[in-house]
């Protein structure tokens, strides 16, 4: 008989139909008459129950059954007389395909901390909350290419091994053939890349970008969905070294069209989860509920993660300048003093927590702040008309800030004018020489465009509940965690 996942058995098999279901055994609980066994197949977060009668099973195959071994049972589907769940299978016959010995196997049936899960994250898929959040996040991935398709947008696949630092922050993983040892050295004694793989140095990409915009001006409309990588000294609770981008980026949008879209993207691909992970959610929900129980009342979340996600795809985002923004944060200040572990001023970059103030304590939405200073912004951002409107130049740049997050999207028009590109590459020490693939964009047929690149474990953070990035990403690669 062929297999059948568990999600199939428990919403489409009638009643009364031989199954075999194949799985890992959550629980085990035996009565006088029978045996009950709660098996999970990670197809759902629900187990089916499987039941046999006392003394049907012999005591050696009874003794393999125990949390984490993993069972084929075949039997017939029938009612199940219990509370908690309308069918459950009667045994016909079990086979056990790898015990888990009792003493060693770390998950035991209750609830397990996330630190100690971090330390096996080999194993944690096997929890409820943890296939739960992976169901989730291939959801979202799965709903990220649909919008995109839907829309008009052709996936590019840009490199992973490059010469380029898109972002210019220098947060680079070194890519070589070099031996770190003893390098060649060129005559100044400087490492020489000319003797390297690819003759030069390189990295692993930090954002896919650049070479995005080279698509764009192509193809119109695409958008990069891949891992990328940061160097920096990412031990928070928001960062990871390695991370998925997903960067759209589209010829003849302006600022205005770039907010839109964003705005339209994270809507539709939360309520796709909504419509498509019920169940994983109201898990997830419940979760985050216990979890707030244990919180001092004042810091407890008013909305539970369902009205959350209902109230983001519900709500228009609030749009402002960064300027409009300094002035509120200013303003806050004599209410209640030292708020701020950072003093903010026109021209500072802005720190999660006045950005979590903005979105969590004054408008209570989500809000994408435009026209940031040109001085913390990339080279790449198209620079607005000088205006004595702003102490200092501005770029079309637009962050997209989220509740409990803080930036979940980084985006802006790009600079379409050759001279103020060259210009501003001066300014911040980039020789145009080495990027004269890009600005060939710019000397042939330029044309306004604009992008953005959404975190993915950001989005999966924010629409799980969860709150440590490294909880939203199978394998997490940070600071000590890439043991495999
Ligand atoms: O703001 P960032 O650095 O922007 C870019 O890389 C642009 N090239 C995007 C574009 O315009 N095409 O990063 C974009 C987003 C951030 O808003 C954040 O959600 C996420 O990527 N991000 C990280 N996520 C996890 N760990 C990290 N270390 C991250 N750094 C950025
Ligand atoms: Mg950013």
């Amino acid at each position: 008989m062929s297999y059948l996942p568990i999600q199939h058995v428990l919403k489409t098999v009638p009643v009364g139909t031989d199954v075999t279901i194949k799985g890992w055994v959550r629980t085990k609980r035996e009565s006088k008459n029978a045996v009950f066994i709660a098996l999970n197949d990670g197809s759902t977060i629900n187990n089916i129950q499987a039941v046999a009668e006392a003394g049907q099973l012999s005591e050696e195959t009874l003794k393999l059954v125990t949390t984490g071994a993993c069972l084929a049972v075949t039997g017939s589907l029938v009612e199940s007389q219990g509370a908690g769940q309308a069918v459950e299978v009667k045994i016909a016959s079990i086979q056990v395909y790898g015990p888990a010995d009792p003493d060693k196997y770390p998950l035991q049936p209750k609830r397990h901390s996330l630190e100690f899960l971090r330390e096996i994250a080999h194993l944690r898929p096997r929890t409820n909350t943890f296939s739960a959040i992976l169901r989730v996040r291939h959801a979202l991935a799965f709903a990220i290419h649909k919008y995109f398709n839907d829309n008009g947008f052709f996936y590019l696949n840009t490199p992973i091994i490059t010469a380029s630092d898109a972002e210019g922050a220098g947060e680079m993983f070194r890519v070589t053939t070099l031996d770190a040892t003893k390098p060649p050295l060129t005559e100044e004694g400087k490492v020489d890349y000319s003797q390297d793989f690819f003759g030069r140095e390189t990295n692993l990409t930090v954002s896919g970008q650049l070479e995005g915009e080279l698509g764009a001006m192509a193809l119109g409309k695409i958008y990069t969905f891949g891992p990328t990588f940061r160097a920096e000294n990412s031990n928070t609770t928001r960062h990871l070294a390695e991370f998925w981008m997903i960067e759209p980026e589209m010829a003849f949008f302006e600022l205005e069209d770039n907010m839109n879209l964003a705005e339209d993207f994270v809507k539709t691909v939360i309520r796709y989860a909504l419509q498509h992970c019920a169940d994983d959610l109201a898990f997830l929900d419940n979760r985050l509920k216990e979890e707030e129980k244990t919180k001092k009342k004042e810091e407890q979340s008013e909305l539970s993660l369902l009205e959350k996600l209902q109230f983001v795809i519900s709500n228009e985002f609030v749009r402002l300048t960064y300027t409009d923004a300094i002035e509120i944060l200013v303003n806050s200040k004599p209410a209640k003093k030292g708020q701020f572990q950072y003093e903010v001023s026109w021209g500072v970059d802005l720190q999660s927590e006045h950005e979590r103030y903005l979105v969590e304590k004054h408008f209570k939405k989500p809000v994408i702040l435009t026209n940031y200073p040109r001085a913390i912004k990339s080279f790449y951002m198209k620079q607005d008309e000088e205006s004595s409107a702003t102490p200092g130049p501005t770029v079309r740049a637009m962050d997209v800030l989220f509740p409990g997050i803080g930036e979940i999207i980084g985006g802006s028009q790009r600079e379409d004018d050759f001279d103020k590109l060259v210009a501003r590459m001066h300014e911040v020490g980039i020789e145009p020489e080495t990027m004269w693939w890009y600005l060939d964009t710019r000397r042939f047929g330029s044309a306004p465009h604009a992008g953005f690149g959404l975190g993915f474990e950001r989005l999966v953070l924010f629409v799980t509940g969860m709150s440590n990035i490294r909880d939203v990403i199978p394998f997490p690669r940070a600071p000590k965690t890439a043991e495999f």
